[in-house]
């Protein structure tokens, strides 16, 4: 989703801005620009394309103060005219992440006001409403404040005016904005990777901030106009964690990554011998003795590991769980329990949806909030009154892959400790549960040796429309996971089924060209799929099986094993997925796609 890159310091900000729009090339965009203020002009540059042909057109731009932005188009075809940053004028210019949902009728007022329109953005109208306050005399930051007021929707902006060159303005409501403090440099970005080659120290701006950005100070603005501060963090990311070191893409590094990723998630209870609510925060306890039953809220991969954990949580917790869709729950009337734990998963912490469900409960009486999140002081890990964080580090890959299996890990945490404040957990259990996840990492390790069989099995793949992903039970999810990394970066269209549904319908598509990749753990449902995989050999269905120790299935004609070294029983789906990664990840580099950034998709969805 778009991206804000930011600056203002005593050296040209040109390479700064640029960099930072590199870093930020992973959340997907179509188009990018840049704007810098010199000798009280903008200079201002688009390019409908890559970040690299906007820093080849750059070559002889330079600044001590300015913007950059990555589109990824909502309103208006991706182009030139509709890059940012937006001009009113050659006075202000301005770009924008999220959506102005009133554009329309302001729109029509700037319109009659005399302000021209260049593109067919939503955003313009930001760069037109402050550059008709600020033509009334107001300064920068009351012109911007009095154009905000008037703002219906989300935003993260930032703003420049051409006779104000030692200031920016920022500000945030609704998508993610950060400020980064240098030594007599200040820089703004929609995520700390953008700024990690000028700082390390951030300040994580919060909804309705405002803040007015120069060389020697910043000052931050609260929703209610009162100067504010907040505090300077540390950010525990590195260069390195956002490189692409040996790997060929970011989304097989991380696949690669995941053992160490399980294991610094898993850290805290691995080096104790006993399970403790506090990992999910200081009032974990209390809150957990109140709650009666489960509502997890999150999309796509998050969602589907919300459904793993549903088994989790009745099964070994007996606590009753429902998952929901996001995007589905905050816009349905649904009837509140103010027992429930509402549970939201996210790498990011800022997808729009997943946020806006949580308020959405919280709206509808829901007390008790806990966040499974991948990223530090994120909307939803502040907007929860309980949260444990993931530490699978920078996710870049727009498949998310190490996010996924270290959300099961800690979903599975969450199980165990609700199921040890009910009683449901005897100390042998407890010890053996934490035996198995010590091992955990070494076992996601001796998965991956898998990966020279798959990338040759992905052949088989890349001439094919069409694939259905069977599993049952605890693996049914792991089979829509799966269906949906191949989709969504091979473009093959994929579908999951729960094995016991194939023969109410989609049997029907079962031919030699549908291949059919089954999960197949040594768990009690074995053999009801092994009835199922039957059906699919005997209409002629080429199946792919990814079984573990004591399956006794083998390869044979139409028969393509992916044989895991062992079965981890309740863990077993956090194992089972990595093959299904690293078959999408093969397949979708034999088509030859962008791996990393699919077409049409963003890695933050920051929008509805
Ligand atoms: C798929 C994928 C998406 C995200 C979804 C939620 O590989 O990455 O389906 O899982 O957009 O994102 P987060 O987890 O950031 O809330």
């Amino acid at each position: 989703m778009c991206g804000i890159v930011g600056a203002v310091a005593q050296r040209n900000v040109v390479p700064i801005l640029l960099q930072g729009l590199q870093r930020l090339e992973y959340r997907g965009y179509d188009s990018a620009g840049l704007v810098v203020v010199n000798n009280n002009r903008l200079e201002c540059i688009r390019s409908n394309g890559r970040v690299a042909e906007l820093a080849t057109r750059s070559a002889e731009t330079s600044g001590h103060i300015g913007i950059a932005h990555t589109r990824w188009a909502t309103h208006g075809v991706p182009s030139e005219r509709n890059a940012h940053p937006h001009l009113s004028g050659e006075r202000i210019a301005v770009v924008h992440n999220g959506i102005i949902e009133n554009y329309e009728e302001l729109r029509i007022l700037l319109a009659a006001e005399g302000y021209v329109f260049k593109s067919d953005t939503d955003s313009e109208v930001i760069a037109h409403l402050i550059h008709s306050h600020y033509a009334r005399g107001n300064s920068l930051l009351d012109a911007t404040q009095t154009a905000l007021a008037e703002l219906v929707g989300a935003y993260a902006i930032g703003v420049v005016a051409a006779d104000n060159p030692d200031q920016l303005i920022c500000a945030r409501k609704g998508s993610p904005l950060l400020l980064g403090v240098g030594v007599k440099e200040h820089f703004i970005a929609s995520d700390m990777s953008a700024l990690l080659q000028v700082t390390q120290k951030v300040v994580y701006l919060e909804e309705g901030d405002v803040a007015e950005v120069g060389l020697l100070d910043y000052r931050i603005f609260d929703a209610s106009g009162k100067v504010v501060e907040r505090p300077v963090h540390t950010s525990e990311l590195n260069n390195e964690s956002v490189e692409l070191g040996e790997y060929r893409h970011y989304m097989q590094k991380e696949i690669h990554e995941q053992p160490q990723a399980l294991a610094n998630t898993l850290e805290a209870v691995c080096n104790s011998q006993s399970l403790i609510p506090g990992i999910f925060g200081a009032e974990a306890a209390s809150t957990f003795a109140q709650v009666d039953s489960i509502l997890i809220l999150a999309c796509g991969t998050s969602n589907h590991a919300g459904l793993v954990a549903r088994f989790w949580l009745e099964e070994i917790a007996g606590i009753p769980c429902s998952v929901e869709i996001a995007s589905e729950y905050r816009y349905r009337v649904s009837v509140p329990n103010p027992k429930t734990l509402v549970v939201t998963i996210s790498q990011s912490g800022e997808t729009a949806d997943t946020l806006a469900a949580l308020n959405h409960a919280k709206a509808c009486g829901h007390l008790h909030t806990l966040a499974i999140c991948n990223v530090p002081e994120s909307a939803i890990i502040r907007q929860s009154k309980l949260r444990m964080l993931t530490r699978a580090g920078p996710e870049i890959g727009v498949a998310s892959t190490k996010a996924f299996t270290t959300q099961l890990a800690a979903l599975f945490l969450l199980t165990l400790v609700l199921a040890k404040q009910r009683g449901k957990l005897s100390a042998e259990q407890e010890q053996k549960h934490l035996h198995e996840l010590r091992h955990l990492p070494s076992a996601a390790q001796a998965v991956l040796k898998l990966e020279p069989s798959i990338a040759q099995m992905a052949e088989h793949f890349v001439d094919k429309r069409h694939a259905l992903f069977l599993g049952r039970g605890l693996h049914y999810p792991i089979a829509l996971e799966g269906a949906l990394k191949l989709k969504e970066i091979s473009y093959i269209h994929a579908e999951a089924y729960p094995a016991g549904e194939l023969k109410h319908g989609p049997l029907a598509l079962v031919d030699k060209d549908m291949p059919v990749i089954a999960v197949a753990p040594n768990d009690t449902l074995l053999e009801k799929l092994k009835s199922n995989l039957q059906e699919v050999r005997a209409r002629g269905g080429e199946l792919y099986v990814v079984a573990d120790a004591g399956t006794r299935f083998q390869s044979s004609e139409g028969v393509h094993l992916m044989q895991m070294p062992e079965h981890a029983g309740y863990l077993s789906p956090i194992l089972h997925v990595i093959p299904l990664q690293l078959l999408a990840y093969y397949v979708a580099l034999q088509k030859g796609t962008d791996v990393d950034k699919p077409r049409n998709l963003a890695k933050s969805v920051t929008v509805e």
